[in-house]
């Protein structure tokens, strides 16, 4: 099978120095992309910057901003089998990039936001799909409830959650605990371990979802 997997946070210019970005290490991405290949799948693992080698025989393809990653996703779609979309996506954006660097002296800076493309969703809308679509829902309360409605708005196959306040778990870290949700059936629990433990499991499952 062949994998289209992205990791990793965005990143959004606001002046030549600053950008906005969030936690994301890549972490749980990198581990799946290791997992798929270490299974014998094909794996385009496309990757916000992170502090993290490339998997040995993944075809990488490195973005920054959100707008990059959604043109990355959609240039390599082309034979997939499953998307992974594990990024975290900056929801906002400047809306618009100062060339010059924002100079103190000119007082606190009023930012702009307008809302970046939601690449989830934009598969989930393809009028064809041929692919499974598995979408992340990184919450901090009302977990179920989240994850469910993610499913069906961004229709996507499968949405599997974590809960992002737990101490010790989720975003930087090296260990998770994740619950996988299909439509119309109860949500599968992958207790508390490794990314690379959670990864095996989550890519066994997935590729026997076909
Ligand atoms: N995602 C995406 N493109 C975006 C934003 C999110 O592909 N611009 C994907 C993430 O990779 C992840 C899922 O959508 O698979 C997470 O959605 P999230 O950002 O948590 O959800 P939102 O619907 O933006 O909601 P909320 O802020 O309400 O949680």
């Amino acid at each position: 099978m062949k994998f289209l997997i992205t990791a990793g946070p965005t990143r959004e210019p606001i002046d030549p120095v600053r950008y906005i970005s969030n936690r994301s290490s890549g972490k749980m991405g990198y581990a799946i992309a290791q997992a798929a290949l270490d299974a014998g799948h094909e794996v385009v693992l496309i990757s916000g910057p992170v502090a993290l080698p490339a998997p040995p025989r993944a075809q990488m393809v490195r973005v920054t901003t959100a707008d990059e990653m959604y043109d990355a996703v959609h240039a390599n779609l082309v034979g997939i089998d499953i998307a992974v979309l594990c990024a975290a996506v900056a929801d906002f954006k400047p809306a618009a990039f100062s060339p010059h660097k924002i100079k103190k002296k000119l007082g606190a800076p009023i930012i702009e936001w307008v809302p970046t493309r939601d690449i989830l969703a934009s598969l989930g809308a393809l009028p064809e799909k041929y692919f499974r679509l598995v979408g992340f829902a990184a919450e901090t309360e009302d977990l179920e409830k989240n994850a469910r409605e993610k499913l069906k708005k961004k229709q996507c196959d499968v949405v599997i959650a974590n809960d992002v306040s737990a101490p010790g778990l989720g975003f930087e870290s090296d260990e998770n605990e994740l619950t996988i949700y299909l439509p119309y059936q109860s949500g599968i629990v992958l207790p508390r371990a490794s990314k690379g433990d959670l990864a095996k499991a989550l890519v066994k499952i997935l590729s026997a979802m076909q």
